[in-house]
């Protein structure tokens, strides 16, 4: 008889914020190419983007997959999400919050906006999401909630005092979600990648690119894909007693 890791996502529905680019659209890429329905969100200039990666996919797969243009720092429209997903799938079964952003300044030139700025894309977002499919989740009995820490949330960060504690904050959020739902079928864990070659690390400065590398063991950047196929195992159904964890995928940059 054979075993294989991971069954099948054929009729389970996927919400991925931020899922039109970077590590989120690798994500939706891995959950369709196992059989998922998947919506992603993203603000209005991934629109664009959605229509290029649904351009990009077999056409099974994009009949399978839709973009929603959603801010997930407004409860309003996190709340609208869900609903619209309910509606034309019938289901939640996972969520990946993945959409984040990064404002970085040293402690003493950072303003209050942009704490809150980061605070509010990062970590009241995540909530938003999972406070808007949670009910939904408990109800059926199912449910698989991963949420996009980092590295630097377990390791700190010279330069992202808002950023650090965003992931920080999302590993508490990860694990009173994973308390909450345990005994209804529905698991919450977060995943914390080291430094991935994405647009958000493009816009870092090139030396420090070269620093990141430099300090990871592995000498190099991520590949988006190698933090899906982490996404991916948490997601299944056969993950059911994988909860509340925290999974490194850094490369050894921080052990
Ligand atoms: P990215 O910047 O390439 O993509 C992020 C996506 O989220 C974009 O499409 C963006 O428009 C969207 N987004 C931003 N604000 C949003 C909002 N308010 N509502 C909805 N969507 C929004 O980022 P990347 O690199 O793919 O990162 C994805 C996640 O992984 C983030 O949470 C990031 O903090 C985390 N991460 C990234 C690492 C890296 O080295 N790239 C390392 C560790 C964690």
């Amino acid at each position: 008889m054979t075993d294989s890791t991971t069954a099948s996502l054929s009729g389970r529905v996927a919400i991925v914020t931020g899922g039109a680019r970077g590590i989120g659209a690798a994500i939706a890429r891995s959950l369709l190419s196992d059989g998922a329905t998947v919506a992603i969100t993203g603000l209005a200039d991934d629109r664009e983007r959605a229509a290029t990666l649904t351009k990009s996919l077999p056409a099974d797969a994009a009949g399978r997959l839709s973009f929603i243009q959603s801010d997930v720092g407004e409860y309003a429209d996190c709340e609208r999400t869900a609903a619209e997903v309910l509606a034309a799938r019938g289901s939640i079964d996972i969520l990946v919050n993945n959409a984040g952003i990064t404002q970085d300044k040293t402690i003493r030139k950072m303003s209050t906006d942009q704490w809150h700025a980061v605070i509010r894309v990062n970590l009241t977002g995540p909530f938003f999401m999972t406070k808007a499919v949670f009910g939904q989740m408990l109800e059926q009995k199912r449910g698989r909630i991963v949420n996009m820490s980092s590295v630097v949330g377990l390791a700190g960060n010279f330069g992202q005092a808002n950023y650090a504690a965003s992931k920080a904050g999302l590993l508490g959020l990860t694990k009173t979600t994973a308390l909450e739902g345990a005994a209804s079928n529905v698991t919450a864990n977060a995943v914390a990648p080291g430094f991935v070659g994405t647009d958000m690390v493009a816009a870092m400065p090139p030396a420090a690119v070269e620093a990141a590398i430099k300090s990871t063991p592995v000498k190099r950047l991520a590949e988006p894909d190698e933090i899906a196929r982490v996404v991916r195992f948490l997601v299944d159904d056969r993950s059911g007693y994988l909860t509340g964890a925290v999974v490194s995928v850094n490369g050894g940059w921080y052990m």
